[in-house]
């Protein structure tokens, strides 16, 4: 994670733009004085820079919930600002060289908005979610180069892997995107998909509400999967695999396709790993046979006029409402020159969003970018701006 260890945080004033990055306002945590966030605009990209409080020095470092499509928006906010506000810096992991050509050549990392705007149309697409190293997901699209893959992942070191090797291999038939899977599920279209190819996900034995494999997941990949489209999970752990089969069993109608030890045409690194230490290894193949109604998702994430005050809007710190299927968690409260901004996660337990949403005079807005538009994220939506009203 690139960041800067400083002797003391100095101030500019707001907004400012130098050397083409927007500095556009700065948050105060309103419990922590010392946490403070810095609105920043790089090209594309709009995400926070943060700013903490450590031992005797304090730390600047992006801000995972807002992370940019680009590694290199990071670097060149830090080290622009580190020169506007003339910090005195002890120690950074930024490099000052330009980008590295491989990541600058490939253009395969999208940001969710991409999928948004306009999912992309193939004769025949397969998703890989959580592709770590990417041997598997690389080996498919060079074996299959008129299908159209898209790889998930949420860890960033995997995903640049990835796209140097998408750029040395000049591989045109691989889309890379840096979300949680199980919401990104949520905008595919349905009956478009051939393979989702869940390999070796991370078990979580102590928050199972973390897992890929969920039952709203499976009902998710019926929806997108063509007829004889394949759903195929791949795990080490037996836990992990008596837990999915009992999930997939209990939908009304399956075809599990069961396999123990199978080898398949590449051993990804994990695979290796428990191969060595001889544990054995699980697939459970979902077949689906049901055409799926398309994807229609009716609302939208307007607020009605703001009821609560600010010093109503402070306390909402650290509080969490329920609602039937869902729930609001307001994580931090911010303040603002002229408002305040709230960090939240909502949506459904097994797939929350997490998201910032300023509140100052004129009106509420998600910032920077609007939720997903996920049925879960729109009923929350409706929830959270009656809590909003009182
Ligand atoms: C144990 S690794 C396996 C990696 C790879 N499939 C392999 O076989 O080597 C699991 C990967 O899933 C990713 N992951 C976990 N939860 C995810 C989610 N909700 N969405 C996308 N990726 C996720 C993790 O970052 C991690 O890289």
């Amino acid at each position: 994670m690139p960041h800067l260890h400083i002797k003391e945080f100095k101030d500019i004033e707001f907004p400012k733009s130098y050397k083409d990055v927007s500095f556009n306002f700065i948050a105060q945590n309103a419990k922590h004085r010392d946490e403070i966030l810095i609105s920043v605009s790089v090209e594309e990209d709009d995400f926070f820079l943060l700013v903490k409080q450590e031992e005797n020095k304090k730390l600047l470092k992006s801000d995972k919930l807002t992370r940019p499509a680009s590694i290199h928006s990071v670097h060149k906010a830090l080290l622009t600002y580190g020169e506007l506000a003339k910090l005195d810096i002890i120690s950074s992991n930024v490099p000052d060289k330009e980008k590295n050509t491989h990541l600058e050549l490939s253009t395969a990392l999208k940001p969710i908005g991409f999928f948004v705007d306009s999912f992309p149309d193939a004769s025949e697409m397969s998703i890989e979610v959580g592709f770590g190293s990417g041997r598997h997901l690389l080996h498919q699209a060079k074996q299959n180069p008129n299908i159209l893959f898209i790889g998930i992942e949420i860890h960033r070191a995997s995903i640049e892997q990835v796209l140097k090797q998408i750029s040395i291999q000049k591989l045109d038939n691989l889309l890379l995107l840096d979300y949680d899977a199980r919401l990104f599920m949520e905008l595919v279209p349905s009956n478009i998909v051939s393979k989702i190819y869940v390999h070796f996900p991370v078990p979580w034995d102590k928050k199972p509400h973390r897992r890929v494999i969920s039952s709203s997941f499976i009902e998710e990949s019926r929806r997108v999967l063509k007829v004889d489209g394949q759903l195929e999970l791949r795990t080490d752990s037996e836990n992990y695999y008596a837990y999915s089969y009992e999930t997939f069993i209990n939908f009304k109608k399956t075809i599990l396709h069961i396999n123990k030890n199978k080898d398949i045409a590449i051993s990804s690194k994990y695979e290796d790993r428990w191969k060595k230490m001889e544990k054995n290894i699980y697939d459970l193949t979902m077949i689906n046979e049901e055409y799926s109604p398309l994807l229609t998702m009716e609302g939208s994430f307007k607020f009605s006029k703001l009821k609560l005050s600010v010093s109503e809007l402070i306390k909402l710190h650290g509080v969490t409402k329920r609602f039937d299927g869902g729930f609001i968690h307001f994580e931090r409260v911010y303040t603002l020159e002229n408002g305040v901004m709230l960090r939240i996660s909502m949506g459904s337990f097994d797939r929350p969003e997490h998201l910032y949403l300023i509140v100052d005079d004129s009106s509420i807005r998600y910032y920077p970018n609007l939720p997903l538009k996920s049925k879960s994220n729109l009923n929350a939506h409706i929830f959270l701006d009656e809590v909003l009203n009182g």
